[in-house]
């Protein structure tokens, strides 16, 4: 058998960092009497919301989705989506221009920053970040530079510290919030600050809004579209994986600038094909009808990661509690690196965790713990770190 080499394309790609968890998961020694607790994945364990499932049920049965659907989706997901988006956030979009629809947002992020940037062009985000903005970068052949979030500054990056020559050459600035994987949520106010900081330096922003429902205590994340000018600069990505526990549904979208959406339809008509007809309609039924559904799945993960949280403050290991999302950032003890612990937590502890380093290196001193599990696994989790006495 002949032996191709990939492109250099595709070697530039990093190697992802969680296949090699995977790896050593499925070669660690049998796991009798304490199986493996895996806390290091982003994906949702409960079922998508039944009305949403009974909706693609008739939508699979409709003919008009047996054929190719339009290019640039039904037009009732798009309307779905700016009606979602007024009644949400106050924000007006045209569902013409507007709009753009994907097989989830992980095909969204991939492509903008290929649609935008050229060989050399930076792609300005944030360290740590999540891992596939790397990838995006790679694909587009653009150098990263990645401001870092300290907890001080509550994982808000600084754009003060981006030099001029890198701001010269910036073609994209990614962001976002709530964030993977340190859990902050953003405010109005950095939002006022990154678009004057697109506007100063003509940089269009992305924020990458896949948590988007997932603030807690009460705190409803905020849109970076609801800042004033924002559709002069920015775009945001959306995705019904999190919000409506639909991670294998595959389906997301980008609102925003009409300048940019467009050139994103323009390269999927060549690079992407269409979302399945019945995957749109469930989608737009998700999002008119499935309000009380998001304050379910909230209400779920906030109980979770109270429970965790609280439990490993009393076994003396204290940390802040995420605002957002479904993950918790915690700090790693002295004498560690977060691979070092990530390491002990796995051999005498049986869990798998994410080590920050994997986001970046201001994640290393960090591990991250995702929410998607019931609380008697996460219970179960951190009676397992008790017994470790390092706190
Ligand atoms: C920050 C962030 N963006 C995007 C995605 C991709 O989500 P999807 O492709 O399911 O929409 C994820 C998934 O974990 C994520 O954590």
């Amino acid at each position: 058998m002949a032996v191709f080499k990939p492109s250099e394309r595709v070697k530039q790609l990093p190697v992802n960092f969680f296949n090699d968890l995977d790896e050593k998961l499925a070669h660690a020694a049998p796991d009798v009497g304490k199986p493996f607790i895996n806390l290091s994945k982003g994906n949702p364990d409960l079922p998508t919301p039944q009305p949403i499932v009974e909706a693609m049920k008739r939508a699979v049965d409709d003919p008009v989705n047996h054929a190719y659907p339009p290019f640039l989706g039904k037009e009732n997901i798009r309307r779905a989506i700016t009606d979602f988006y007024r009644r949400t956030y106050g924000v007006r979009l045209d569902p013409e221009t507007e709009v753009s629809v994907f097989h989830g947002s992980h095909i969204g992020i991939t492509a903008i920053p290929q649609v935008l940037l050229n060989p050399g062009d930076y792609l300005l985000t944030t360290d740590p970040c999540y891992p596939i903005y790397h990838s995006a970068a790679a694909l587009a052949g653009a150098p990263v530079y990645a401001m870092p979030l300290e907890a001080a500054n509550g994982f808000l990056p600084d754009y003060q510290i981006v030099p001029e020559h890198v701001k010269a050459r910036t073609g994209l600035l990614m962001l976002n919030y709530p964030n993977n994987p340190t859990g902050a949520l953003a405010n109005e106010s950095f939002y006022r600050e990154t678009i004057n900081f697109a506007k100063q330096n003509n940089i269009p922003v992305l924020n990458d809004f896949a948590y988007a429902s997932l603030g807690f205590d009460t705190r409803k994340p905020v849109s970076l579209l609801q800042t004033e000018g924002a559709k002069d600069f920015a775009v945001e990505v959306y995705t019904l994986s999190k919000t409506f526990n639909m991670a294998g549904w595959r389906f997301g979208f980008a609102v925003g600038n009409a300048s940019i959406i467009q050139a994103l339809n323009h390269y999927q008509t060549h690079a992407c094909s269409t979302v399945f007809g019945a995957v749109q309609d469930a989608a737009a039924y998700a999002l008119a009808s499935e309000a009380s559904s998001i304050r379910t799945i909230v209400a779920t993960y906030q109980k979770r990661r109270d429970l965790l949280i609280d439990r490993l403050r009393q076994i003396g290991w204290q940390m802040p509690k995420p605002a957002g999302t479904f993950f918790a950032w915690l700090p790693v003890p002295d004498g560690y690196t977060s691979q070092t612990f990530s390491d002990l937590l796995f051999e005498q502890a049986h869990l798998v965790v994410a080590p920050g380093i994997g986001f970046g290196e201001k994640g290393d001193g960090y591990i991250r713990v995702s929410l998607v599990h019931r609380t008697e696994i996460l219970e179960e989790a951190a009676e397992r770190i008790h017994a470790l006495n390092l706190f």
